[in-house]
């Protein structure tokens, strides 16, 4: 049986156990799960390489674990609820049976056009059931799911499915969300009018079912392709080791990278965390808000839940319609037990009033969970009040596309909460924090950069198709360790805070973005000479964009230019990587050897301007004057 944490003392215990002799604890976690032949090492692992192998040459297929094993036990109890955009549109259900047999009828699809093991498919799709739905199909059959999240752009869509050369993109035709009526299926049509060969078939889920445009010979209807296969389809036998999934996400540098997950060691860890973190009781309908184009789907809306058998909701629309009650009739309509939102959108809906959670009954919920960003001390307090009324514990926690699964948080009822804080470090999590001169910093009551020294089953194996890049960016800055990218501070108590990232990455709604990407986005506007993109901190957002820009030709006209800017980002990122400032520039503070000073830039876009230090060493201190006097704050 997996280990579900039951009070402080067990806790303390499990984790003193975790960390004495991880191998073991992780070898009694894995035992109870469904393998084809049990693994002959636990751990095999060189931070260095880095090379983490889990579960040594041991088999399973993780749909087996998702799916076939609940049969016997709860075939007939709902493992997917859906609840649609439109609150008039009735819910959908599936339950282990009926999933299952989808999942096999979309596994034996896949086959007949010729996917098997070791091929990518890219995902294109709103939160429909068809998308965990051929998510499994995939880890059926030992294809490599990427899923794209669906508010990306066609350009954005096309690297990432040039990047892992899918075989195939699975897409919906169109989506309604709340208002907006989303051509889905025509940006895959302009991503792959921009050199997307390695893909052979486009097949096209009918979602709303207007009127299309299909490519003869390379669109299919998923329909057509899916309804009349056989509902049983042999599991393909995977090694621990084979790649589940890639998943890109942005860093500091470059071009977003495919974070790699593989079979074995996610299964054990998400069930593990999904277990202990929600608290989760047979019957209990969890909901989490998230889309399943970022990883805390994944994690906690399809593989957590499923392998734990439990059932798990998928919501396709926005939590502002019809109105901004909408998460919270929701909640009521379905008996919600637990439910995991983003600090953004409790701040959104935070500043629409006490008055729309206030008529619904919310007496189901029991863990409030938070995921992201940071979860300011205002935003908790609310959390707590109006939605959780002083009754549910709320776990911040705190993870990354990387880790695959939440590596710190509260357990709710068993260890204690406090506003800010991710809290405690979940089992075989051994967290360390470093200083800037790569000396680990001792005691309580201490910050530092947030660095990880043993690895845990789900961390990242590689980056697609870079592996050197994966050493780089989270194995080279201290010997030994995972390094996270985030300052966190460590309370009297040996809780953790995490106070953001500590590199060129922002966090806008709880979306990570490169400042370097939305910078190369503005740079293709012909007037554009150079740019600078810093984040500021924003009520609703928790970051904002700000990007200082040098143009050639002075601009005439602000807003046009604006417009042109925030057109661009779009097609090249998206609109979720739309600056919310643009301010015009003659130049940027730069050092002597030519690198922006970034920290000044982001002092000024923060109204913190008042004591920017020495800048009389830069290339150029009388930018800095200028700056500051136009800046839009
Ligand atoms: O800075 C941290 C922040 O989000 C980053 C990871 O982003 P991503 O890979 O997109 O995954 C988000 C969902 C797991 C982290 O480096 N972050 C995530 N959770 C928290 C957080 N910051 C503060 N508190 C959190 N609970």
């Amino acid at each position: 049986m997996l280990t579900r944490i039951k009070n402080l003392q067990e806790y303390k215990n499990v984790y003193a156990a975790s960390v004495d002799d991880p191998e073991s604890f992780w070898a009694s976690q894995a035992e109870s799960f469904t393998w084809r032949k049990k693994w002959d090492k636990t751990l095999d692992w060189d931070f260095n390489g880095p090379d983490i192998n889990w579960f040594v040459n041991g088999k399973l297929n993780i749909t087996e674990n998702c799916l076939d094993r609940h049969l016997e036990t709860r075939g007939d109890q709902v493992a997917i609820l859906w609840e649609p955009n439109d609150p008039n549109v009735p819910t959908k259900e599936y339950t282990y049976k009926e999933l299952h047999a989808e999942v096999c009828k979309a596994a034996n699809a896949l086959k007949s056009l010729g996917v098997g093991k070791g091929d990518r498919v890219c995902f294109y799709m709103p939160m429909v059931p068809e998308l965990a739905i051929a998510v499994l199909a995939c880890a059926r059959i030992g294809a490599i799911h990427s899923v794209v999240f669906a508010g990306f752009s066609a350009t954005a869509l096309a690297d990432r499915i040039k990047d892992a050369t899918c075989k195939m993109v699975i897409c919906s035709d169109f989506n309604n969300r709340g208002v907006k009526h989303i051509p889905v299926k025509k940006v895959v049509d302009d991503a792959m009018a921009m050199g997307c060969d390695s893909i052979e078939k486009v097949i096209v889920h009918k979602n709303t079912g207007d009127d299309l445009n299909m490519v003869e010979g390379r669109d299919i209807w998923w329909h057509d392709l899916v309804d009349g296969q056989s509902p049983v389809c042999e599991a393909e036998e995977m090694d621990s080791e084979d790649i589940l999934f890639i998943l890109y996400t942005s860093g500091s540098t470059g071009k977003p990278k495919g974070v790699v997950h593989t079979c074995g060691g996610y299964m054990v860890y998400t069930a593990f965390s999904f277990t202990n973190v929600f608290q989760y009781d047979p019957g209990d309908i969890y909901w989490c808000t998230a889309d399943i184009g970022w990883i805390t789907g994944h994690s906690y809306i399809i593989y957590g839940p499923l392998l734990s058998g439990a059932t798990t909701m998928m919501f396709e629309g926005v939590p502002t319609y019809p109105d901004a009650g909408r998460f919270w009739e929701i909640c009521e309509k379905h008996k919600v037990n637990q439910f995991y939102t983003a600090p953004t959108a409790i701040r959104a809906l935070m500043a629409k009033g006490e008055d729309l959670p206030a008529k619904y009954d919310l007496s189901s919920l029991k863990v409030l969970g938070s995921v992201g960003e940071p979860i300011n001390e205002e935003a908790w307090n609310w959390y707590n009040i109006n939605i959780g009324k002083g009754n549910c514990p709320i776990v911040d926690t705190w993870w990354q596309t990387e880790t695959g699964g939440i590596l710190i948080s509260p357990l709710p009822g068993i260890t204690d909460t406090k506003p800010c804080y991710a809290s405690y470090p979940l089992p075989g999590v051994q967290l360390v924090l470093m200083d800037s001169e790569g000396k680990e910093v001792e005691g309580n009551n201490k910050e530092g950069l947030l660095c990880i020294k043993f690895p845990w089953p789900s961390i990242l194996r590689t980056t697609y198709g870079d592996h050197e890049r994966c050493r780089q960016t989270y194995f080279s800055a201290y010997e030994n360790m995972y390094f996270t990218g985030d300052g966190a501070r460590r309370d009297e108590d040996g809780r953790y805070r995490i106070i953001g990232r500590v590199d060129d990455v922002i966090n806008v709604s709880g979306h990570r973005m490169g400042t370097a990407e939305v910078e190369n986005a503005i740079n293709e506007h012909d007037n554009v000479v150079e740019s600078a993109v810093v984040g500021y901190p924003h009520e609703i957002k928790g970051q904002g964009i700000y990007a200082y820009v040098i143009v050639n030709d002075a601009v005439t006209d602000d807003d046009e230019f604006r417009k042109e800017v925030l057109k661009i980002v779009t097609k090249e990122i998206g609109p979720i990587a739309k600056p919310d400032k643009i301010q015009i520039v003659s130049g940027l503070p730069k050092t002597r050897s030519g690198k922006i000073m970034r920290r000044i830039l982001r002092k000024i876009a923060s109204s913190d301007a008042s004591n920017l230090g020495d800048v009389s060493t830069l290339l150029n201190p009388e930018v800095v004057t200028e700056i500051k006097e136009g800046a839009l704050v």
